[in-house]
């Protein structure tokens, strides 16, 4: 607000969604979120909900609630500019799929640790003793972020032996909040100002519950809620679509599950150091993954009219499905449903006709013979099927139409490599059907009302 009385002096109010105060020189900006102010500064103040800041020539001053002058901390952005420009990618979300070697690794950055063969997680805020104490996790997101936390129910119940219900923060947050001791909520966001996943943190809170958040804006109201956490360091993403925020929330929640498995005893030191190198070996993976893209374009070529998807895993490459399923829809409008691929007999399998193409993930895992045996039903009702396979498992041109081969890697981490086939295939159906890929239509990238 600007007064007419007193036009160099602007008023600002933080009620629902997100407010910053860019500090710059001889110059204050405000705004909503911090790339906006980043080409003039990187000294920002983030104001708190109920927060009212006066901006003169002079200087700012924050009042509080109660109207009471209030320090709020100048935090410094530590993100490069050349992260806000496209470069010479055509689009965003291609260009934050294509970072994804870097981002995993920022993700990693610092944390491994070798020869105890766990994570170092300084954010997260649990002791040993909250660590032992831990009997039940529930993990809240929306979106993106949900799929994520189904990924992280596996990789958390395997490497720790924790309880892990994973909550649709919307669904979460209206219904009765069990008082259940030892509870420890986990928040997924990338933006960290989702309102509903917000909301439902809160409401965990209320029931005695310790948060952590995995989220990649630092100081968003999430991270600063939260009693600790495990920011992603993936930089700013700019697309619609959540690409490269995916893979660094699943690396998250590696890094969780060995550092609570590695406190907890689940986990020996032989199996942590195992699993840190793997880790260590992931940025690697997942750029040979990328190296799929020219095959990846020319499958979108051939099935960008289609009407219909449907995608299909098993374990940790279920919420690949879904994740696949919702890439497509999100930016091509092409109607898709993930699936589990056992489930499909249940329903979907009516569906199928030689219109339906299928992806399949079968990637070499403990229940690899069991999805060729769900491939074989496809196969049979005449659908076209594209198997996201792993490089050196046995030929599969008996039963799929494609197949797009990554990395051998242990199971549990498949989820990082196979979604990348999926967000570009997405991505190259999208360009070809000619949609705003970065803008799709009624969607928006922060959700800051419920
Ligand atoms: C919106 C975005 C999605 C995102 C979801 C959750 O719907 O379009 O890409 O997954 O919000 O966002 P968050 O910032 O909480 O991860």
């Amino acid at each position: 607000m600007i007064s007419d009385a007193d036009p160099q002096k602007i008023v600002v109010a933080r009620r629902g969604s997100p407010l910053l105060i860019g500090v710059g020189v001889g110059e204050y900006l405000v705004a909503s979120d911090a790339s906006a102010v980043l080409a003039h500064t990187r000294s920002v103040v983030y104001l708190d909900e109920g927060d009212v800041a006066v901006l003169t020539p002079e200087g700012y001053r924050v009042l509080g609630r109660d109207a009471r002058p209030q320090d709020r901390l100048v935090d410094d952005l530590d993100w490069d500019l050349d992260t806000l420009a496209l470069g010479s990618h055509a689009h965003f979300m291609l260009k934050e799929i294509c970072e994804q070697p870097e981002t995993v690794g920022h993700t990693l950055r610092g944390r491994l640790v070798g020869v105890d063969g766990t994570a170092r997680l300084n954010g997260l805020n649990l002791s040993p003793g909250h660590c032992a104490r831990i009997r039940r996790i529930v993990i809240v997101g929306c979106g993106t972020s949900w799929h994520a936390g189904l990924v992280g129910r596996c990789i958390l119940e395997e490497l720790t032996g924790i309880p892990v219900e994973v909550e649709y923060a919307s669904e979460y947050r209206y219904r009765r909040q069990l008082r259940v001791p030892g509870t420890l909520t986990v928040a997924i966001s990338q933006s960290g100002e989702t309102a509903d996943t917000l909301e439902a943190i809160r409401a965990a809170r209320a029931a005695g519950s310790m948060v952590v958040g995995l989220v990649n804006v630092v100081g968003s109201t999430i991270a600063r809620e939260a009693d600790g956490g495990i920011y992603l360091h993936a930089g700013p993403e700019i697309g619609v679509a959540s690409t490269k925020a995916f893979t660094s929330q699943i690396v998250a929640l590696l890094l969780l599950g060995l550092h609570l498995g590695r406190r907890r005893e689940q986990l020996d030191v032989e199996d942590g150091q195992r699993l840190v190198a793997a880790l260590r070996s992931l940025p690697d993976l997942v750029a040979r993954t990328l190296q799929l893209e020219p095959q990846l374009r020319e499958l979108a070529r051939q099935y960008a009219d289609a009407r219909n998807a449907l995608y299909l895993g098993r374990g940790v490459n279920f919420p690949v499905a879904l994740e696949g399923a919702l890439k497509l829809k999100e930016i091509s409008y092409i109607h898709a449903e993930g699936y589990p691929a056992a489930e499909m007999k249940h329903g979907p399998i009516a569906l199928i006709d030689e219109h339906m193409p299928v992806v399949f993930l079968a990637p070499k895992d403990q229940v690899y013979a069991k999805t060729l045996s769900n491939m074989q039903e496809v196969k049979a009702r005449g659908g076209h099927i594209i198997a996201i396979t792993t490089e050196g498992n046995g030929d599969l041109r008996h039963l799929a139409d494609h197949e797009v081969r990554v990395p051998a890697c242990p199971p549990l981490l498949s989820a990082v490599l196979t979604v990348i086939p999926l967000q570009l295939l997405a991505y190259h159906i999208a360009v070809q059907r000619g949609c705003d890929v970065d803008r799709p239509r009624n969607l928006a990238k922060s959700v800051t009302v419920e």
